[in-house]
């Protein structure tokens, strides 16, 4: 017979249990926060007699019934009542949101804040196996619940966490500086499983280029729980034999860190991962299962006194799902803060890597071998282009081998005037800060500011003298003829003499004939040498131009007879140049160079942030008092590093070692002619005094002393 309860009250419906005998004896002390002892979360009030009749009557029938799996997994409690004013004196100690109310009764509580807490009413003289339904029903309801709670939380952890790996994502593919890089990986892996230690492996570029162990992806196989996982695993061809260790970091222990070799194979847990291409995921590196495929190396432990527990080391993966490299953690951690210190400290805080982390990392290690990639291809992008640079400044230096290491110390000099600027702190340069991308862009403006000497004629060029060599050489051949035939003319009336008065006649006029040919013989020496030093081009003074005029009335005769000028109007045009080698039209197609340098760099796809490069290497001639060329710019279009550049380029002409045609000067007399040209307003007098006090300090002298240019531009210009 169905036990039934008659709840009209209390102590009738107790002693109708007791009476039946279907009633278990109210023995139990119910509370309303207490659970059934070691039972799940069904209870009654204290004091409430009929609940309490009720809850001992279900366990008699049905024994098993709070054993029920499905039952106990709640976290939550089922109070049974039977009496409105006792739930209204214990409401405000119930945990509501977790509560489940039975309420024995026929009709609704009048109260409506107990009605609305009330999961069910039932009227008291419902039989128990029904109340045993309505209790599954409530417990049933609090399990729904609970995993509701749960699925949201884990949603919003999951969602934390993709939203964690989507923010690593983006800076990682900002980041292109491969040590920071590294860096970042390390600490948001390490991060993410509370992981005491971890290091980077990269598998070593092939000859060809290609950086993965592996080919192309093949369908998944992998281990239990790398399926389990969804992951993916890689083919691998081992077509590289080794695997670089690029980074490490260690939350305990610190080391001197360098970067070593490891060979792709099994003598290690990282070359096992690049070899097969699966995780490793260890609970205990001293404690490991038998016929492991791998080596598990202790050294780093002996050697520092550091004791490795678990270990979760995961392939990383590009986009084409080859092997790149390896992201190894160890010690995960219960408190992050934690320091191993002993081996006690990790066997107190050392847990296993969850299958968790393992999703994790093998995401991020995804992100980060895509990231490492382009950084690799990205710096392998710069060494091509820096090899281009070089080469286009050897193809200059070839050209005209004087200017042989100009352009390296220029780059070298500028760039360490840019640094002194970034350290000043007072005066016009304290608010100007060179970024290191408008270093690099400096740096390549100042390599290549006279690329465009390609286009320059060679004979230009290479003037050094005011004469052209062949020139010069038919000057002298001239020379040489007319002291030649003054000789024949002297010769010629010694005979003359010798025939028509005999051996000792006129000894008188022949050796007059022969003062006079001495005479001119000087004469012509010594014009001769006053055309070399007029040649040279250093500057031709002013008193020395009558000199000149006068040798431009000299003639001699040639072999037609022919009375001529020893030195020709063009001969005597170029002696003339006041300064320099170049006469105005060959000082202006010089000049040409830097018009050839913008064409040049014009054809370069400069990235956005470095596009600086050809206005800068473009104004390199220019002069803050607008007399500089091309497009004599003032001082308000000519910026803080074409300034630089351009002190940085006449000081490095004019100091220049290995002039053939003239002594190079000293710094201190370079600086004199710089500050003359501050002066005249020329040069910017804030860098001046700055690149003087670098000068003062021997940044110049740091370059090795190769032979060095006499920059013919320069001349032009200064
Ligand atoms: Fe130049
Ligand atoms: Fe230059």
């Amino acid at each position: 017979m169905a036990a039934r309860l008659c709840l009209d009250k209390p102590s009738q419906a107790y002693d109708t249990a007791q009476a039946g005998g279907d009633l278990m004896s109210a023995r139990a002390d119910y509370s309303a926060t207490d659970t059934h002892r070691g039972h799940t979360g069904v209870s009654c009030l204290p004091g409430d007699l009929v609940a309490r009749v009720v809850l001992d009557g279900l366990l008699k029938l049905r024994p098993a019934f709070l054993e029920d799996p499905t039952l106990r997994s709640v976290a939550g409690q089922v109070l049974v009542v039977s009496s409105e004013q006792a739930l209204a004196e214990n409401s405000a100690n119930l945990p509501l949101g977790s509560v489940r109310i039975i309420a024995l009764s026929e009709a609704c509580y009048k109260d409506p804040r107990l009605d609305a807490i009330v999961f069910a009413y039932l009227p008291p003289s419902t039989p128990i196996p029904l109340v045993g339904r309505m209790i599954e029903s409530a417990l049933r309801d609090i399990r729904r619940e609970n995993l509701h709670y749960q699925s949201a939380e884990q949603l919003r952890i999951a969602s934390a966490e993709i939203d964690e790996l989507n923010r690593i994502g983006v800076a990682l593919s900002a980041e292109h500086e491969i040590p920071k890089l590294l860096e970042m990986i390390l600490s948001r892996a390490r991060q993410m499983t509370a992981a005491d230690a971890g290091s980077i492996y990269f598998v070593e570029p092939e000859q060809d280029g290609s950086w993965s162990s592996s080919a192309k992806s093949q369908p998944a196989t992998g281990s239990i729980q790398e399926r389990e996982i969804g992951w993916r695993k890689p083919n691998v061809t081992s077509r590289a034999t080794a695997l670089r260790f690029l980074w490490a970091q260690n939350d305990t222990v610190s080391f001197p860190f360098e970067q070593t070799q490891v060979e792709i194979s099994n003598a290690s847990i990282a070359g096992h991962v690049a070899l097969t291409g699966e995780s490793v995921q260890l609970e205990d590196a001293y404690d490991v299962p038998p016929g492991l495929p791998y080596k598990i190396n202790h050294d780093f432990d002996a050697k520092l006194g550091y004791r490795t527990k678990s270990i979760l080391a995961v392939p990383m993966c590009n986009d084409k799902g080859e092997v790149v490299g390896v992201l190894q953690l160890i010690n995960s951690k219960r408190n992050p803060g934690a320091k191993l210190t002993s081996h006690a400290a990790a066997a107190a805080e050392v847990v296993p890597f969850t299958l968790h982390h393992r999703k994790l990392l093998l995401s991020l290690a995804s992100q980060a071998a895509v990231a490492l990639q382009n950084s690799r291809l990205l710096a392998s992008i710069e060494n091509l282009f820096e090899g281009f640079v070089r080469a286009s400044v050897v193809a200059i230096e070839q050209r005209d081998p004087a200017t042989c290491g100009h352009s390296a110390r220029v780059a070298r000099l500028t760039l360490a005037l840019a640094e002194a600027v970034n350290r000043t702190t007072t005066g016009p340069l304290a608010h100007i800060h060179f970024t290191p991308t408008h270093k690099k862009e400096l740096r390549y403006a100042a390599l290549l500011h006279d690329f465009g000497k390609v286009g320059v004629r060679e004979n230009i060029l290479l003037k050094k003298e005011k004469l052209y060599p062949a020139q010069l050489e038919l000057l002298r051949h001239r020379f040489l003829f007319a002291k030649r035939s003054s000789e024949t003319e002297l010769l010629r009336a010694k005979l003359e003499l010798l025939l028509a008065h005999g051996e000792h006649a006129h000894n008188q006029a022949a050796q007059e004939a022969e003062v006079r040919f001495q005479k001119y013989c000087t004469e012509l020496d010594a014009l001769w040498d006053y055309v070399l030093q007029c040649n040279l081009p250093s500057s031709t003074p002013e008193t020395a131009r009558p000199r000149l005029a006068e040798a431009a009335t000299r003639t001699y005769v040639d072999p037609n007879g022919i009375s001529r000028p020893l030195i020709t109007d063009e001969e005597i045009r170029l002696l003339s140049i006041p300064q320099g080698s170049l006469d105005p039209l060959e000082r202006a197609q010089m000049e040409d160079h830097v018009m050839y340098t913008v064409r040049f760099l014009s054809q370069i796809p400069w990235t956005p942030e470095i596009r600086g490069v050809i206005p800068i290497a473009g104004a390199h001639h220019e002069k803050l008092d607008g007399s500089g060329y091309p497009h004599r710019l003032s001082a308000d279009n000519i910026s803080w590093q074409t300034r630089m550049l351009t002190i940085v380029d006449i000081f490095d002409g004019i100091t220049a070692s290995d002039r053939p045609y003239k002594k190079a000067f000293t710094p201190e007399e370079a600086l004199g002619i710089l500050r003359a040209q501050v002066a005249a307003g020329a040069i910017d007098p804030d860098l001046f005094e700055l690149f003087s006090d670098l000068v003062r300090q021997g940044v110049h002298k740091a370059e090795s002393q190769q032979p060095d240019s006499v920059l013919a531009d320069e001349q032009a210009a200064s």
